[in-house]
């Protein structure tokens, strides 16, 4: 299309992106190895790099990307594994015109196999640090609580001396939500986001993906979060739609992602022009890149080939996530 140059050349920001979720197959098959990991031996998908890829390409759910998910992360041992991971992603993401990315982690799925927090946290800054010299790319950190676990052992992951020294330091902006959505409502993580708000971190969660457009409403309301991740179903209850414009919170959507887990059946049902017309404040991101077959890029081309949206539609789009994010002004005034 003659507009991928100028999709190509918008300064982007991603909000919505699981570091663990960039670990390629070729990655985490050079990672087993290196580590002496092996792998499900009951499962063919992981007989090759590409049988895995091919996997990738049939999931039916949420919880089926997970499974692959968690497996591929027992690959991840050391600092330098992390930081490798971080890397490629960074690399990747910045062909595609990445500017600024807020990167989710997942404490509780090292911590639970002996890897620590300090471990996979000096892994990601070295990257970032390098991102930041080498590709003019910012980043922030955020750990994520996982909601498939009691939600006593995320407390007590939240309250984890070495992660509240990273949050007191600045080495970790936030707090936010993830996994397993169906069934497990936002409101039982209400300690920690209380816990977090007093601490004046800033606070996301995942609701509306494959939950219904309430935990949205209950997750603003009990949690207080900053912004919402997904909130794709939030198109079905306009009452509450035109509350979280009203609010002006940001909504990550992740297009591909919806498609790859089945959220919607194809691109053009993800709400991408409803929200347009309701004012509702969204931004464009990968999730999970090497599971979901794009990185931030692939979204917006095709969110472009589904929408045919104007220049001045992606500007505003490009803008949205700018303010929206929650690096410093002067940081936003130089991407704007
Ligand atoms: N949803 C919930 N949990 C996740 C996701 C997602 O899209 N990606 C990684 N963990
Ligand atoms: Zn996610």
């Amino acid at each position: 299309s003659p507009f991928h140059p100028l999709l190509q050349a918008l300064p982007k920001c991603e909000h919505h992106m699981h570091i663990e979720g960039a670990l390629s197959p070729d990655l985490l098959f050079d990672l087993a190895s290196r580590n002496d990991v092996s792998l499900p031996g009951n499962d063919e998908s992981f007989a090759s790099p590409s049988a895995l890829h091919n996997r990738y390409k049939r999931f039916t759910s949420l919880d089926d990307f997970l499974q692959y998910y968690y497996i591929g992360m027992s690959v991840l041992i050391n600092e330098s594994d992390f930081e490798d991971l971080a890397w490629d992603y960074f690399q990747k993401a910045a062909s595609g015109g990445l500017a600024h990315a807020e990167l989710f982690f997942d404490p509780q799925a090292h911590s639970g196999r002996g890897v620590g927090v300090s471990t996979v946290v000096r892994g990601f800054d070295a990257a970032r640090r390098r991102a930041e010299e080498e590709l003019g790319v910012s980043s922030l950190l955020t750990p994520c609580f996982l909601r498939h676990l009691p939600a006593e052992d995320s407390l007590s992951a939240f309250r984890d001396p070495v992660l509240q020294q990273y949050f007191a330091s600045g080495s970790l902006i936030g707090v936010g939500l993830d996994s397993s959505e169906a069934d497990n409502p936002p409101k039982l993580w209400r300690a920690i986001f209380e816990e977090a708000g007093k601490l004046g971190l800033k606070k996301t969660a995942h609701a509306g993906e494959e939950g219904p457009p309430e935990y949205v409403s209950e997750a603003l309301e009990e949690l207080q979060v900053d912004r919402i991740d997904h909130g794709v179903t939030l198109a079905r209850n306009p009452t509450i739609m035109k509350e979280v414009a009203r609010k002006g919170v940001m909504l990550s959507l992740c297009p591909k992602s919806n498609v790859v887990l089945r959220c919607v059946q194809n691109i053009q049902q993800v709400p991408i022009r409803t929200y347009l017309d309701a004012g509702v404040n969204f931004s464009i991101n990968s999730d999970d890149p090497a599971y979901f077959g794009g990185y931030i890029l692939d979204n917006f081309c095709e969110v472009h080939e589904a929408f045919d949206l104007s220049l001045e539609e992606w500007t505003h789009i490009c803008k949205t996530a700018i303010e929206g994010s929650w690096c410093g002004r002067a940081r936003k005034d130089e991407l704007l």
